[in-house]
């Protein structure tokens, strides 16, 4: 290896890996799992047919999708102990914390998914992820909300299974509005995979150095965590909701925004791959007028949002800069109208996220890729003799 040292902070220029799994083209905002258009998939596959094709490379048959689906409701049961683990955490807790806390917990109840070299034990450990996540996801909101920690009813959709889980009340007889699956399908679709981004690289760092499969993941849930990453979604309803209790005075923040010395930044903007409109954001503005439609939800913060959006397109300094909406300024829009609570957006970004975590792990395991250890540059002290107490 040479010694020459290329200085690359947030490996903005840096090729981390080679991959087959994810496309993006920044200038031409251009999405694509293994090939197909995100536009695609978006609006003609379901949720578990995009986390066979990210995992697997191909869009699965009618019988391999409905085995894969088989093998992982039958890994749909979590260990009663995690409940207590669970009930350890204040009802205050971040729900991204304790979910990255549960996913590594999960290790100590399936030691047999650690040390996973073949692909038949890689499968074994991927469809028991696939199927216990989603009761953690649900458990972590329903600790939030003093509900019984449930289940679902296997025998629906993955994601009927997984609302079910999450919303049914006890004593109630549980209903969904088909508007709402077809509308987290998509959300989750569109969160999938993003190659290289924050997450993903730890995720693929962590398990370079083979701690397994869950450790990885739980690893890449406390980096989505971050307000930069998978945080803006919960940080641009936030926004929104200060800039609506201030009138709906967007210039203020925008102001904001652009003031060097003030560290606010509008959330849900910017992109560093995207220097065009995120296709993402594009289809999920739609899908929020359409899901708030079809729900009859009149929410102000929505239009909020687009005035923002608006300002923001023909101001200089984001002009200058390339900054557009990215997925995470609209897409908190849709999970509220879906009733689900602020602080677990970023939950349900981790939730759609997890087969590109997956799909990259098993990749970089398949590709024997060697341990993740870049270098420096080192700008400390030269060699200083030691000074003992009465010195100092
Ligand atoms: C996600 O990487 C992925 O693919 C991530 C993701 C995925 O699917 O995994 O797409 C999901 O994380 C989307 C991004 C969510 N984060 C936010 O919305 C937070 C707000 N946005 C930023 O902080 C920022 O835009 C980043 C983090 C997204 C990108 O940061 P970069 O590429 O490191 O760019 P930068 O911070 O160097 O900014 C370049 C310039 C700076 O100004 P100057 O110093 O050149 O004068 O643009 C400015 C920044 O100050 N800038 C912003 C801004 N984003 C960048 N100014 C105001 N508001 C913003 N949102």
């Amino acid at each position: 290896a040479s010694n020459v040292i290329t200085l690359d902070p947030g490996y903005k220029n840096t090729g981390s890996c080679e991959s087959a799994i994810t496309f993006l083209d920044g200038e031409k905002g251009v999405l694509r799992y293994r090939g197909y258009a995100i536009e695609d998939l978006a609006e003609k596959a379901s949720f578990l047919e995009v986390c066979y094709l990210l995992i697997f490379g191909e869009l699965p048959t009618k019988e391999q999708l409905s085995k894969f689906h088989k093998d992982i409701k039958e890994q749909s049961i979590v260990d009663e102990d995690m409940k207590r683990i669970l009930d350890g955490f204040p009802k205050s807790a971040h729900p991204m914390g304790v979910l990255a806390s549960l996913t590594n917990a999960l290790v100590a109840f399936n030691p047999s998914s650690v040390n996973v070299d073949s692909e038949e034990d890689m499968y074994k450990a991927i469809v028991k992820i696939l199927g216990k996540f989603p009761v953690l996801v649900a458990w972590t909101m329903r600790k939030k909300m003093s509900l019984p920690l449930n289940y679902g009813d296997t025998s629906l959709g993955y994601i009927e299974n997984i609302h079910k889980m999450m919303f049914q009340k006890p004593n109630e007889e549980y209903k969904v509005d088909r508007a709402v699956i077809e509308a987290l399908d998509k959300l989750l679709i569109l969160h999938a995979d993003h190659e290289q981004n924050c997450s993903t690289s730890t995720v693929r760092i962590v398990g370079s150095s083979h701690s397994g499969l869950f450790a990885s993941l739980s690893a890449g849930i406390a980096a989505l965590w971050g307000p930069l990453h998978g945080g803006a979604n919960q940080a641009v309803i936030e926004m929104l909701e200060a800039i609506k209790a201030d009138g709906g005075d967007t210039s203020k923040y925008i102001l904001k925004a652009k003031d060097k010395d003030d560290s606010f930044r509008l959330m849900g903007f910017g992109h560093r791959v995207y220097k065009n409109f995120d296709p993402r954001a594009r289809i999920i503005k739609k899908a929020a007028d359409e899901v708030l439609g079809e729900l009859g939800i009149e929410d102000p913060v929505l239009d909020i949002a687009k005035g923002l959006e608006k300002v923001a397109l023909e101001d200089e300094y984001f002009k200058s800069r390339n900054l557009y909406p990215n997925v995470d300024f609209y897409s908190g829009i849709i999970y509220r109208a879906l009733g689900i609570p602020t602080d677990m957006f970023t939950v349900m970004f981790a939730l759609g996220r997890l087969p590109g975590w997956i799909a990259q792990w098993k990749e970089m395991r398949l590709r024997k890729e060697p341990i993740g250890r870049p270098r420096q540059v080192y700008t400390g002290y030269t060699l200083r003799s030691f000074k003992t107490m009465s010195d100092r």
